[in-house]
């Protein structure tokens, strides 16, 4: 036997996405042309199987159509397998600390994706995951559909640096993930919403205030703007308080009188589920601004550069 030790190499840290702000402005440039070129392999049923024997865990405490649809059909499309698991039929909703199930199921896979409450639930399973851990929706935060919405403005417009996004409506997970993006990628967004449901910039993880400006009046956050964006009054897990915020938002609706005080050219954009006659009018979301059925699309596409990009690295 050598008396020698052996050196042993450092594995490369794992790489989580649990807010907008973990990735750079450089690896989402790259992100962003990684979907370029996965969603024109898709749509040439080009066969791209560079995660063949990897697994993906998608664990669901709330309900979802999108997330979970291009989730598993991403990992499928990839050449790897998905697993779905939720909180009814798991231990995971009969008290088992999340650490240790953390430590569990990230034995058995090779990348996790979370939905679930409280941002601080999802920080402490990666922090026991020997594996990248991806949030699919916290209370806080939706960093994968807003992945997907930037890819989708800049498919339709290019560049969203320096534009500027009116957010209309409840300062939730979607509002707290744009004021994110916009300083990670540098644009502005203009926020609107009732008294009581201002922005908290700690809340939403934000270094400073430079890239957001508040209006009481969503009129006036709308005017200009290069897309306007809004999402449910009452989000997953607030459900008590619906009947409250139904009237605390009634003014809070984007419809054509909004879509035309902003620019002509200007994007309306809601992550889905909508309710029409609430948050947004018909004539908005049905009508030709609308591109929430490109923004859905775009969560497979984003979403299996993200997971090539967490498991392999840079490929290009
Ligand atoms: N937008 C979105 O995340 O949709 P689901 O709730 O259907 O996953
Ligand atoms: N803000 C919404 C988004 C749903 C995709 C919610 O959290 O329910």
């Amino acid at each position: 036997m050598s008396a020698q030790p052996m050196s042993i190499k450092k594995p490369a840290p794992v790489k989580h996405f649990l807010q907008f702000k973990d990735l750079t402005c450089e690896e989402l440039d790259y992100l962003f042309e990684r979907t370029r070129v996965i969603k024109q392999k898709f749509k040439a049923y080009q066969q791209y199987w560079p995660l063949t024997d990897r697994t993906l865990v998608m664990i669901f405490e709330k309900a979802s159509t999108r997330t979970r649809l291009s989730f598993e059909a991403g990992m499928q499309q990839l050449g790897g397998a998905a697993i779905y698991l939720n909180t009814r039929d798991s231990q995971l909703g009969r008290g088992e600390p999340v650490e240790d199930a953390g430590q569990v199921i990230s034995r058995m896979c090779d990348i996790v994706m979370i939905r679930t409450f409280e941002q601080s639930i999802i920080e402490r399973f990666a922090a026991n995951s020997r594996v990248p851990v991806i949030n699919g929706l916290t209370n806080e935060y939706h960093p994968c559909q807003v992945l997907a919405d930037i890819y989708t403005y800049i498919e339709h417009r290019g560049s969203i640096k320096g534009k500027t996004v009116a957010w209309i409506g409840d300062s939730n997970n979607m509002c707290n993930t744009w004021l994110q993006a916009a300083e990670v990628l540098d644009f502005n967004v203009h926020v609107s919403t009732p008294p009581g449901y201002e922005v908290e910039p700690e809340r939403a993880g934000l270094f400073g205030e430079d890239h957001y400006e508040e209006f009481a009046d969503p009129m006036k956050a709308a005017r200009g703007a290069d897309l306007v964006t809004t999402d449910v009054w009452t989000s997953m897990g607030f459900e008590a308080e619906n009947d409250e915020r139904m009237k605390d938002f009634a003014d809070w609706q984007v419809d054509e009188d909004m879509m035309r005080v902003a620019a002509k050219d200007a994007l309306f954009m809601h992550c889905l589920p909508a309710h029409r006659g609430e948050e947004v009018s018909a004539g908005v979301i049905d009508g030709p601004e609308s591109v929430v059925w490109d923004e859905a699309e775009n969560r497979l596409h984003v979403q299996k550069a993200l997971m090539e990009y967490v498991l392999l690295g840079k490929v290009t």
